[in-house]
C-alpha cells in the first residue's frame, strides 16, 4: 500500500463536500421524491443518491485505488466490508428524516480510514454553515476554528444527545424509550438532533457532553468519532470496551470518567453488524 498523503486526501474530499453541500442547500428548500428503505422511517431521496454519485465519482478520479463505503451504494446491494485499505466512508445526507421535512440539521459526512483507523473526517452542514474537519493527530476545527470538548466529568451536569433511530423493532424502540425514563433524572438534559454525526460533532464542539446511540451504521461514524476524538473526547463502545465500527453502537463523551458513568446505566442493544447481511 503506498503512502497516503493525509492532506491531499483532505484538500479533495473538502472541495468535493462543499459542492455537495450546494446541491443540499438548494434541494432542502423544495419539493423530494422519498423512498422508503428498512423501515417506513428510514428514508431516501434523490438528493441522497446524487450526492453519494457526486462524492465517489470525485474521489475515485482522484484517488483510483482508493476502496468507497456509501450508504446508499450500500443500500442498492453493494457490499458494507472495511478492509486495510484507504477507504472513504460516505453519508451523503445524514439526517435524511430531517432533510425531508427542510429541518436544518442535516449534514454530509465523509471519512477516510487506512488499516480500520480514521485518518479524515468531514462533517458539514450546509444548511447552517457547519464545517466540522479533521486529520488524525492535528485537532478538530469548526469553520477553521480548533474546538475542543467541554471536559465535564459530572452526569448530573451533562447534556446528553442521543436518537430515536431508524428501526421500529420492539425491542430497539423499547431500548430507547427505557433509556429516557432512566437518563431523565440524572442528567443536566437529554437531545435528539435527528442526525447522529451533528449529535457527535456537537460534543466534540463543546456543546454537549455525550453522545450515545444503538443501531447506527459505520458512514454515521467514520468521521465524527474523529472529530470527536481529535477535540479532545472519548469514544468507546456503549459498554465501556473498545470502540468497534461495524458494531453499529457509540458512546463518544467530552471526558472518560463520564462514558464510564453513563455506560454502567444503559440498558444495552446489539443490532446485527455492519456487512454481515449487506
Ligand atoms: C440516521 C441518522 C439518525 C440515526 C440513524 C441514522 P440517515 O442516518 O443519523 O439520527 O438515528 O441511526 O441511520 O439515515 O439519516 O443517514
Amino acid at each position: 500500500m503506498s503512502e497516503i498523503d493525509a492532506k491531499k486526501c483532505f484538500d479533495v474530499a473538502l472541495d468535493l463536500v462543499k459542492q455537495a453541500g450546494k446541491v443540499v442547500r438548494e434541494a432542502i428548500k423544495k419539493k423530494k421524491n422519498i423512498e422508503t428503505k428498512s423501515s417506513a422511517v428510514d428514508l431516501v431521496t434523490e438528493s441522497d443518491k446524487a450526492v453519494e454519485k457526486m462524492l465517489i465519482s470525485g474521489l475515485s478520479e482522484a484517488f483510483p485505488d482508493h476502496k468507497f463505503i456509501g450508504e446508499e451504494s450500500v443500500s442498492a446491494g453493494q457490499k458494507c466490508v472495511l478492509t486495510d485499505e484507504p477507504t472513504w466512508i460516505i453519508d451523503p445526507i445524514d439526517g435524511t428524516m430531517n432533510f425531508v421535512h427542510s429541518f436544518p440539521y442535516t449534514c454530509i459526512s465523509v471519512g477516510l480510514w487506512v488499516k480500520k483507523a480514521a485518518l479524515v473526517g468531514i462533517v458539514y452542514n450546509p444548511v447552517l454553515e457547519q464545517m466540522f474537519t479533521a486529520i488524525k493527530g492535528q485537532g478538530a476545527f469548526l469553520n477553521g476554528e480548533k474546538i475542543s470538548v467541554s471536559g465535564e466529568t459530572e452526569l448530573g451536569k451533562a447534556l446528553v444527545f442521543s436518537e430515536m433511530g431508524t428501526s421500529l423493532d420492539p425491542e430497539k424502540v423499547n431500548t430507547v424509550l427505557t433509556n429516557i425514563t432512566n437518563l431523565m433524572p440524572k442528567v443536566h438534559g437529554l437531545r435528539g438532533l435527528g442526525t447522529a454525526a451533528l449529535g457527535m460533532s456537537s460534543v466534540a464542539a463543546g456543546w454537549g457532553d455525550i453522545f450515545f446511540h444503538f443501531g447506527l451504521c459505520c458512514w454515521d461514524m467514520a468521521a465524527s468519532t474523529l472529530i470527536l476524538t481529535e477535540a479532545g473526547g472519548y469514544v468507546c463502545d456503549t459498554e465501556g470496551g473498545p470502540f468497534d465500527i461495524m458494531r453499529r453502537r457509540v458512546l463518544c463523551a467530552s471526558s472518560p470518567e463520564l462514558a464510564e458513568k453513563i455506560s454502567k446505566l444503559l440498558k444495552q442493544y446489539q443490532p446485527e453488524r455492519d456487512g454481515v447481511t449487506k
